[in-house]
Formats: C-alpha cells, structure tokens, sequence
C-alpha cells in the first residue's frame, strides 16, 4: 500500500476506534477524583457576572476552552472538520486541526483542512504536526506551508513516543527534537505549542520545553483517551499491552507545570479526559488557563451534531459557574487560589 493511503487508513481507523469507548484508560484515571473543592459558605460571588470571556492568541474567545485536535487528511475527515468548524464558531471558542502530515504527501486531502476557514474564520485555529516529522526536516518551509494552509494562529506540536513505539510502522524516533524545536520556534511566523496525546507531561519535560521558547503547553495527560489502546487495537492487541494504561495523569501534569509560570511566560492548556463540568473546573483550579477535550467532542457531535458539541460545553461551563459560586471566585484568577483540597486531608 502506498504511503499516502496508509496515513488516510490510519486516520480513518482512529476515528472509528474513538467513536467507541473501548480505547478508554482501563485501570487509571485523570486524578482530578482526588480533590474536592472548598466550600465556602459565605460567598459573596454574584453568579450573574461571571464572564468567561478571555483572550487566547491574540483573539478573543467566549470560553477559555479548546477542542482538541483530531483530523484531517481522510475522506470522513472533511465533515467532522465542517461540523467541529461550526461548533467552535458558534461557541466562539479555540479548534485544533489534526495533524497535517497528510497534507503533505500530497494535495488530494487539503479540503479537509481548510474548511476549518470556511466555518470558522475568525477563531483560534491550530495546525498540527507530529514530533517525528520535525526531527526529519531540514527546513521548516514545509512547516510554514501548513500554517497558511489553515490560517492557523499558532502551530502545535505533538510528542507521543507511547504511541509511536506501539503503532504499526510508526516512528519512535526523536533524537535531536529539542535543538529541533528550538529552530521552530524562532522560525515559524506563528506561536508554537506543544501537547502530549493522551500519556501527559512532566514538570522536568516541561522545563525544557519551555527553554525552546515553544507558547503553551498541553498537557493531553492520561486517564481520557489510550493511545496506545488504540494502536493495540488496530494491531488485533498483537503487542505490548501492559502499556495500556502507561502515562502520568492530567491533574498531576497541570498541577505540576503550573508551577513553572513564576519562572517562564506560557499558557496552560488542561486536558486529558475531561468529561464533565466538575473535571474542566478543576483542571482550571489546579491551574490550567484553557481546558480541552478531544474524544467526548468526536462521540457528542456524532451523536447530536454541532449543536450537542455546543450544548455539551456551555453546560460544562454553567457547572463551572456554579462550582466558583460555592467556592467564592468571581473569576478565574480567584478560581486558581487554592480553592481545592486533597481528599485524604477531609477525613
Ligand atoms: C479521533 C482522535 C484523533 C486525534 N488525532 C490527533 C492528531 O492528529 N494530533 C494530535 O496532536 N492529537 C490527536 N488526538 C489527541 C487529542 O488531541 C487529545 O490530546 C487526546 O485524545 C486526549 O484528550 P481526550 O482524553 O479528551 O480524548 C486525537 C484524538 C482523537 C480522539
């Protein structure tokens, strides 16, 4: 089979394994289970003027919230693009394309991709490209060529060695990606971000992440989606499946590397298996500026259409509300203030 049909096969089997929920963490979650809020029973918050509005890569959003990448460059990639388009424009909120490698073997799929645009033309957009293809450039040309493909605000980078070393024919290969990234960063007309698939960052990693110069984080920690379920599961599970549910988890990813915001100027994004109001509340109390979701967005807009994805997140963000009412934030700088507790030190 020739390359480009693999790339479109593979995206075209990701998709169809996270419409289900087989490729789900099995024995670890994203942590955020083992905070509570802190009640606090003499809140003063009007509810009525919390406003979520903020500014992210030079724009402004309604919600500090991004959907995950996810596709582009497969045949069924164009409508879930067009509808995930008309989803975050009318939400006004941030969309991730998924990666653009197809995009460069050939021309056939580049719809798929710009019709982001078409549906959305003002929003935040994010290209997207693996770690393993910026190790085998010589030039960013190529790079660039994919930000003005989509118009994108910022560029983000994946690193997912798991999912690499358990892909068929994937390439696990990264040496030199640092010095690499670095070179990126200071070429590329557009902010660079990184994000992880689904095994989380470390503080460490994130550390010299940050060195490069790279914008953002995303932390995409484990307990949501499994890739390296969902690689063993394309491969019939002929593989290393103790790897399953290998990564560190979102709550300790966020908590971790929001520390390092007195050190270095970055935004937080928190993602990794939020689902639900409650987790994106508390992805922002540990100290995430933006939240994400990918695989819940996909499952939502197949069942209910552009108008369930809207449905889904506004309603995660009147939980939201709610939670910064009983705790006493009026916003989102107070919501990060130690407004939670560990659930060991309430008993
Ligand atoms: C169908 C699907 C396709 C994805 N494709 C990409 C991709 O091309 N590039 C990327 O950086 N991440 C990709 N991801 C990973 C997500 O962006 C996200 O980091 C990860 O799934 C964790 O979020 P979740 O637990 O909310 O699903 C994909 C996720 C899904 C569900």
């Amino acid at each position: 089979m020739s390359q480009p049909e693999s790339t479109s096969l593979r995206k075209k089997e990701h998709i169809e394994l996270c419409l289900t929920n087989e490729v789900a963490f099995k024995n670890k979650t994203n942590g955020f289970e083992n905070y509570e809020f802190l009640h606090y029973p003499i809140t003063e918050v009007d509810i009525s003027k919390i406003n979520f509005q903020t500014g992210f890569l030079k724009k402004k959003i309604a919600y500090p919230f991004l959907i995950s990448c996810m596709t582009g460059g497969s045949a069924e990639s164009e409508n879930i693009n067009e509808r995930l388009a008309i989803a975050a424009n009318q939400l006004n909120i941030a969309l991730g394309i998924g990666s653009q490698r197809q995009a460069l073997e050939n021309a056939e799929y580049h719809r798929t991709y710009k019709i982001i645009r078409q549906y959305a033309p003002a929003i935040p957009v994010l290209g997207n490209l693996g770690a393993s293809q910026i190790v085998l450039m010589k030039s960013f040309k190529p790079v660039q060529y994919l930000v003005d493909l989509v118009e994108a605000d910022a560029m983000a980078i994946h690193i997912n060695p798991l999912q690499e070393l358990l892909q068929r024919h994937g390439q696990p290969f990264f040496k030199g990606f640092l010095k690499k990234l670095e070179k990126l960063v200071n070429v590329l007309d557009v902010p660079v971000i990184i994000k992880e698939v689904g095994a989380g960052i470390s503080g460490s990693a994130a550390v010299k992440l940050l060195r490069t110069g790279v914008s953002g984080i995303d932390v995409a920690g484990a307990g949501g989606t499994s890739w390296a379920g969902v690689e063993l599961l394309r491969n019939k599970l002929n593989g290393d499946t103790e790897f399953w549910d290998w990564g560190l988890p979102t709550s300790y990813c966020i908590k971790e590397i929001s520390s390092l915001k007195k050190r270095f100027n970055f935004f937080l994004i928190g993602s990794g298996g939020i689902s639900n109001g409650t987790d994106l509340a508390k992805a922002f109390a540990l100290g995430a500026d933006i939240g994400a979701s990918a695989r819940i967005i996909l499952q939502t807009l197949e069942k209910s259409e552009a108008d369930g994805v809207c449905g889904l997140i506004s309603n995660w963000f009147e939980t939201v509300k709610k939670i910064m009412f009983l705790t006493g934030s009026q916003n989102l700088k107070d919501f990060r203030k130690k407004k939670l507790v560990r659930k060991e030190k309430l008993y």
